[in-house]
Parts: C-alpha cells; structure tokens; sequence
C-alpha cells in the first residue's frame, strides 16, 4: 500500500472519526477534534491510501520547544503496514521546523505494539501517570528530542519522504523570485520538465541600467498569480495532483525572495502540501543535471551570475566547500557595468558576448587580476576600472571606441581568470566533471574555453541548456525534488534570507 501523509481537514472528520471509534475505549467526539483542528500551535495530519480513503491521522500540540503527541490512531485493517510510522516521521519534522525540541507522549501500559512503535522511535520511558485511564490503567510517558532544526531553515534529513511508495514520480512545483524574474515550474520525478515559465522584467530594469530592487519586488507581486497559473496550466495539472512545493529562500535581493517565499508558504498552507526551501546557488548548480542525469558528484561548480563568482567543491549532493569568491564584483556584475559604460543597455552579457564574437581579444592588454593569487578568490572591480579609464582615454584622444574589440578583450580577461582557476581546483580535487552554472554560463567564449581547458585534463565540461543557464524555476525543482526526498521541510515560519549561504 503506497501512503501519502498530508495535513489533516474538516473534510477528513468523518472518516476520522470511524477509526476513532474502531481504535480506543473512549473515543474523541467530533467537537473535540473540530476544535483541535482550528488551534494554533497545532499540527494535524492525515495518512491517505492511493485511493484517497483516510487510513490514520495523527496531532500534535506545540508550546514553544515542547512538543505533546495528542492522538494517533491507524484504520484497523491497515495496521502494522508502516502507516504509524509515516505519520509519527512527518509530525516528528514538521514539529521541529515549527520550532519544537522535545517530544512526549503518554501511552497505555499494556498497549505493547504502540509501546513497541515509540521505543523503534528512540522514545524512552520518562515516567507515569496512576490511573490515567477511563479504566483504571496507568499511562507511561515516554519523550525523546526532535532533530535540531534551526527555525526558518531546511528541516533535517529525516530518511526517505512519507510517500515514499511513490518516490521517482513526485510532482513538484518551484517559484523563483530571488532577482528580477518572476518563475514557476512544474517538474516529475526531479528530472521531467513538464512547464517552465519565466516572466522577465528585463524591460523594467534597462532603463535604470540595472535591477532596481522597489521594482523588482513590485513586479513580482504583480506577476506571481500569472506565472504559477500557466506552469500549473502548460503542465496540465492542478494543485490537487501535487506533491510538493518548492521555493527560493535566499540568497537575492530581500524584497524580492520574500514575495516568491510568502506566496508558496500561503500555497502550502491552503493546500496542506509540504514546502522545501532551495537555496538559489544549489539550483544553478541542479541545473546541470536536467540535461544530463549522469552529472553527479564528485565535482567543481563555477557559480558565475550576476550576484555570484564563486568555486565550489561539491564532494556529494547536499555538501558545498566553497574555494573561494569574488572579492568584490560578480562577474556578471562586470559585464552588466561595461555594457553599461558603453551605452548598450541591461543586462550586458549577452549584449558583450555578441560583439565580441567580431572583435580581437588581444586588441586590449587589460588585467587579469588574481591570475597568479595562488587561491581562489577573484576580483573584477579592478578590469571594470581598467575599460572605464580605456573608454575615458580613447575619448579624450579624440579616437573611437572599436566596440567589438573592447568587448572581446575584457570578455577574455573574465574567462582566462576563470578558465584558469577552475581548471587548477579541478585537477586540485580530483573529479571528472565541472558544471558551469549561472546566468554568465550562457557566455559561449566561457563554455567554449573551460570546455577545451579542462579536456586536456581529460576532465569534462557539463553545461546547462543555454534557457536555463539564466534564472528559472525548473533548476528550482530539480534541486527542490532532491531535498524533498530527503525529508527536508521549511517551516510556515520561515523567512526568505538574502545572504544564505550555500551547505
Ligand atoms: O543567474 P542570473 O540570471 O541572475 C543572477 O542570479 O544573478 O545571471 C544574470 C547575469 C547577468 O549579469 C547577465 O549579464 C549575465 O548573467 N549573462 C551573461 C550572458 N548572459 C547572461 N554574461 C556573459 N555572457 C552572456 N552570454
Ligand atoms: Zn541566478
């Protein structure tokens, strides 16, 4: 029997309250749980066979750090089959996401196969009520500590997911604001892209020259509806088909993750599906896989965005070293700002790269800091510096900029510093495989060189599709679908972060 653990509804108290009767002496009546089920600080869920029909419930009661089991109960005929223990798992997470450390529980003292369950559990006898009972029997109290969970973090591993009959074919929803494109995507079993959709506001920020963060939170409030409709639409599915949520919690600008994070947290709780929070790097770095399954770790990440230029060692999924970052620019920061200088518009890379596929990349002699550093770290103020006094120079001088040679010789200096540090960390490291990733990995002169470099290394480039190189919701997914099977949940209380870091 495959079962789905899901919060628990009003829809749910009939069939709540046949196995009540079934299960206990003196059963909660309908009021009891009616009313439970409104309470704050309350967390109820419900165990659904593949059919839908109700096979248990459970609840529990948080006041701040304690947690107290309320109820438990399992249909007759589908006891012994794991469903307990399903529910026990997810109320055991969601409390400590909650922010619950420590869990109680009284038990009759002859109910030897629900004792059994709690001590399979880790929960161990702490005590015992005389007399608890309608009947005259003693309760034991048994307790045992939640996983540490850091509030408004990913929950912990908590072994497989609840449906984990259905593992390989979840279908998740991901929403990605953490810059300036508002996207959603539905994605099954972590690798098939059933919708991406990415509303751009690229037209909004040109005329500034860049992101302006007040508009790029307004136009993803404007967009959000918009955009999860048609993923959901373009997938042919509704919420009702759904597994899971996943959505951007850091890092980005500020106002603009908290749209995409309080949107899915109002989804999950209307819904009552489970929410997993990404960090946005991880889903560069997932991006690698969606068009090629067999990328895995060990590897390196070059993460090169407009917000990131940072090597990464990832010696298996979940774990991320970073080697090192920019000291101050993004590359594609540097790119944005030169394009900028020349007049040509936001957002400046892939402007850059197209004149520079006409011009000489030896024509200017412009630095490549931190070349010879001997660590990892990169710094692109310095080159941004370097093509404003050129331009200012060449202008002064009564001469005309040539455009596509100015471009293809700063694009050079990027990707030789680049080239040359990720190639050293590679052969460093020993892996077989780098992924390039972010919205700079669209930039052909960088796939093009890394890819030769690393070659006769005899180590292998991985790229993602060039529409996803850039922001989009599917990488979301894919990374999201990883951390859902894991058990990883974001509490209702969580907030975005704009500076979380990576592992
Ligand atoms: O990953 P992304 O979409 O957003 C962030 O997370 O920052 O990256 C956007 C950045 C912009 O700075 C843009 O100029 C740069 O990626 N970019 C490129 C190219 N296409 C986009 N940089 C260099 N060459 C390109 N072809
Ligand atoms: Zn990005």
């Amino acid at each position: 029997m495959s079962v789905t653990v899901r919060t628990m509804t009003p829809a749910d108290l009939d069939a709540a309250l046949a196995i009540e009767h079934e299960s206990f002496p003196a059963p909660w009546s309908r009021g009891m749980f009616a009313d439970e089920l409104t309470r704050p600080g309350r967390i109820w869920l419900a165990a659904v066979d593949d059919t839908g029909a109700l096979v248990g419930y459970g609840g529990v009661m948080r006041v701040a750090e304690e947690v107290h089991l309320m109820n438990l109960a399992v249909a007759a005929g589908c006891r012994r089959t794991g469903v307990a223990r399903a529910l026990l798992g997810e109320l055991r997470t969601r409390a400590a996401t909650a922010g619950g450390r420590h869990l109680t529980l009284e038990v009759r003292e002859r109910n030897e196969s629900a004792r059994a369950l709690y001590a399979a559990e880790g929960m161990i006898v702490t005590g015992r009520r005389p007399g608890y009972y309608e009947t005259g029997e003693d309760a034991l109290i048994m307790g045992a500590d939640l996983p540490a969970v850091a509030v408004g973090q990913p929950g912990p591993a908590a072994g497989p997911p609840v449906a984990a009959a259905d593992a390989g074919r979840e279908l998740v929803l991901a929403i990605e604001t953490s810059c300036d494109e508002t996207a959603a995507a539905v994605m099954r079993g972590g690798a098939e892209l059933l919708s991406s959709v990415v509303a751009s506001q690229v037209d909004f920020h040109s005329r500034f020259g860049g992101v302006v963060p007040e508009i790029a939170s307004r136009k993803h409030t404007e967009a959000i509806v918009g955009v999860v409709d048609a993923a959901l639409e373009q997938a042919g599915v509704s919420l009702a088909d759904l597994d899971a949520l996943a959505v951007t919690h850091g890092p980005g600008l500020i106002g603009a993750l908290v749209v995409g994070v309080a949107y899915a947290k109002g989804l999950a709780l209307a819904t009552g599906l489970p929410l997993v929070g990404v960090n946005h790097l991880e889903g560069h770095i997932f991006a690698n896989v969606l068009d090629d399954p067999t990328v895995g770790p060990p590897l390196i990440a070059l993460v090169v965005s407009g917000g990131h230029t940072s090597l990464i060692h990832v010696p298996e999924w979940g774990v991320y070293r970073t080697l090192g970052e920019t000291l101050d620019d993004a590359a594609g920061e540097a790119f944005d700002k030169v394009a900028k200088v020349l007049g040509l518009g936001y957002p400046g890379g892939p402007v850059i790269s197209r004149l520079a596929e006409e011009g000489d990349p030896a024509a200017i002699d412009f630095p490549r800091a931190m070349l010879r550093s001997g660590d990892y770290r990169f710094s692109l103020s310095g080159l941004k510096t370097a093509v404003i006094n050129h331009v200012r120079h060449e202008r002064e001088a009564g001469r005309e900029i040539h455009a596509p040679d100015l471009a293809a010789s700063f694009q050079a200096a990027v990707v030789d510093v680049q080239v040359a540090k990720t190639v050293r960390a590679a052969r460093e490291h020993g892996v077989a495989v780098v992924c390039l990733a972010g919205g700079v990995a669209a930039n052909p002169s960088l796939r093009e060189s890394l890819r030769a470099a690393l070659a006769a290394e005899g180590i292998r480039l991985s790229v993602p599709p060039f529409a996803l190189c850039t922001d989009n919701a599917a990488m979301i997914a894919a990374a999201g679908t990883w951390r859902f099977r894991r058990g990883e949940r974001l509490g209702l209380d969580a907030e975005a972060v704009s500076d979380l870091r990576l592992g």
